[in-house]
């Protein structure tokens, strides 16, 4: 069912035509300071898709300025431990292919594993692998994976960025410290429950695509504390200009 909301969103999106989306995660909606809304639809009223269930979460696609630029930002995203297939999790950038966007940025809140990864400090994802599904590893070893989805010129511009490694894991629950010295092993910078899959689709839909973790806390066995999403939450605002200046260089580079 299309809604009233969608159309006047649609309509906002076709008034602005903007190249570049921004898809913010968990505790970053602060990051939208410089963001002017003109139109916005919930996820439960983007046709085939689904609301949120997180907290921290608000699920939103808008249209407006970022600074002076047009942007489509998403907020909030749909997790694969919250049962949706890949396809789901992945509709917000097939929607906003298809109205017209050509470069994608995601964020997400993210453990780090990297010994100079602390929490609010932000991490430029160079590269992921995935624990997701049975089939992710034996994707790679028949060769058909993706070169990395990230797009060289846009990771150029976040030089100043620790430029590592993410591993996607399905969550909902944090990982054992274990597992977190067996991905460090397997050459992971920072872990999180999202993101790969969203990168993957925008590229093959050949979107130039740039994501940045922002670490929220350092991974399972590696901190003082135990990990708990109220943590994430809080420090996920430590590094909120920064991250809304990697941002704006990012969206104001030429499409
Ligand atoms: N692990 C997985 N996901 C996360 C973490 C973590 O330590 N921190 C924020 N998201």
């Amino acid at each position: 069912m299309i809604t009233a909301a969608f159309t006047t969103f649609r309509g906002g999106v076709r008034a602005l035509a903007p190249k570049v989306a921004v898809v913010l995660g968990s505790g970053l909606s602060e990051v939208q300071a410089a963001f002017r809304e003109q139109a916005s639809v919930p996820f439960g009223e983007v046709p085939g898709f689904v609301p949120t269930s997180v907290h921290g979460h608000q699920g939103r696609m808008m249209v407006g300025r970022w600074a002076d630029i047009p942007a489509l930002l998403v907020l909030g995203r749909l997790h694969f431990y919250e049962g949706h297939t890949p396809e789901v999790l992945t509709g917000t950038i097939r929607v906003a292919a298809d109205m017209g966007v050509k470069r994608v940025i995601l964020t997400n809140a993210a453990g780090g594993i990297h010994p100079t990864l602390n929490p609010g400090s932000l991490m430029a994802i160079r590269g992921h692998f995935k624990l997701l599904t049975r089939d992710d590893w034996r994707h790679l070893a028949i060769g058909a994976g993706l070169a990395t989805p990230y797009a060289p010129h846009l990771l150029a511009t976040l030089s100043e960025l620790h430029q590592g490694i993410y591993a996607a894991l399905t969550g909902p629950s944090y990982e054992t410290p274990a597992e977190i010295r067996a991905l460090a092993v397997c050459g992971a910078d920072a872990v999180g429950m999202s993101t790969a899959l969203e990168a993957e689709a925008a590229a093959k839909l050949g979107l130039e695509v740039a994501a940045i973790s922002c670490i929220t806390n350092k991974a399972a066995g590696l901190g003082t504390t135990a990990l708990d999403h109220a943590e994430v939450l809080v420090n996920a605002k430590l590094a909120v200009q920064q991250l809304a200046q990697c941002i704006g260089r990012l969206i104001s580079l030429p499409v």
